[in-house]
């Protein structure tokens, strides 16, 4: 992981194996040194990140990714600032390449939640320092790293396991099965007509499947197809942010993608339920969010350990 010091962290096909892998552990051994349950005092646990700065450039609202990046940057003694819409000068008077050059010069990591993916491709482009891509409308990586994360905790090795996608083709999806096809897992996508992954990211996960063992990238339009045979199941909102005015459109289309408690039951037994958060109950209902298969909460807590990974990582620091 020493090689990741100074790389971007834009989409999980970016990583290396080893980098991926080294992310994962990194935050394991986090939530052990950090967590409510560690046996180390808060007070003597390391503080990597001392004197270092995060700049959090948030073109849209986030719960878990901000408070996740503050929290873990306080833990491991940096600082973040947050940067919302209506705080900086980035998109009303400034463009991106200056924004990039100037943080560059204040802050050790830039991480950014945008609208379009163009945008984290230029802060890259011109930053001197780190990227984090927070989320943009064609990735969204830090999640992968706290699904995997969950996944490994309940599952172990994931080699062979069979993840199904029911929804919308979108940023959560994209970089989810990038990295579940780096650890060897199969990959069942439904999403309805015109929703559909991207097509290059659906080419590079096949690439990535077969070089790590993964047996099946399948695609359908038929729900409880992508469920059968499957270990893991996973939705996110059917409307992103910045979708909001086709609201009433896309509940109309998504009829029939709702992951209930009859879907679930077509997956194999033991399997689990994840969702980045936030929810909404069209997309899942009650009965499988709160169940004992959903590994939602746990999910999101591993927002801040691979986060804190992340930035450790990027200025080598750990
Ligand atoms: N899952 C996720 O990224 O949540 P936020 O939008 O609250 O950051
Ligand atoms: N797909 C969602 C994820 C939110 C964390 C969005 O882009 O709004």
């Amino acid at each position: 992981l020493s090689g990741f010091a100074g790389k971007h962290f834009i989409s999980i096909d970016k990583l290396t194996n080893p980098e991926l892998r080294g992310l994962l552990d990194l935050s394991k051994q986090y939530r052990d040194t950090y967590g409510k349950q560690s046996t180390v005092e808060p007070t003597s646990a390391p503080k990597p990140l001392t004197g270092k700065s995060i700049s959090m450039i948030f073109q849209k609202r986030s719960t878990r990714t901000r408070v996740s990046t503050e929290t873990g940057a306080v833990l491991l003694g940096g600082q973040a600032l947050f940067l919302g819409p209506s705080d900086i000068q980035l998109g009303v008077n400034e463009s991106m390449k200056d924004t990039a050059l100037v943080l560059s010069r204040f802050n050790d990591i830039i991480l950014a939640r945008v609208f379009s993916h163009n945008d984290i491709t230029e802060l890259s482009k011109h930053a001197t320092v780190p990227v984090i891509n927070a989320l943009s409308d064609l990735h969204h990586p830090l999640q992968t790293l706290a699904d995997l994360m969950a996944l490994e905790d309940h599952f172990g090795d994931l080699r062979g396991k069979t993840l199904a996608w029911v929804g919308d083709g979108n940023n959560v999806l994209h970089d989810l099965m990038l990295g579940g096809a780096k650890l060897g897992m199969n990959i069942r996508i439904a999403t309805p007509v015109g929703y559909e992954a991207n097509t290059d990211i659906l080419e590079t996960t096949r690439r990535l499947g077969s070089e790590n063992g993964t047996k099946d990238v399948f695609t359908t339009t038929v729900a409880s197809e992508a469920v059968q045979g499957s270990d893991v199941v996973v939705t996110d909102t059917w409307v992103s942010m910045g979708q909001e005015a086709e609201y009433a459109k896309r509940v109309k289309e998504f009829d029939g993608y709702q992951v209930n408690a009859t879907l679930m039951k077509q997956a194999n037994p033991g399997a689990v339920f994840l969702h980045c958060l936030p929810r909404h109950p069209e997309e899942v209902s009650d009965e499988v969010f709160y169940s004992e298969q959903s590994l939602v909460f746990p999910e999101a807590e591993n927002r801040m350990w691979t986060v804190m990974a992340v930035m450790a990582a990027q200025l080598g620091k750990i």
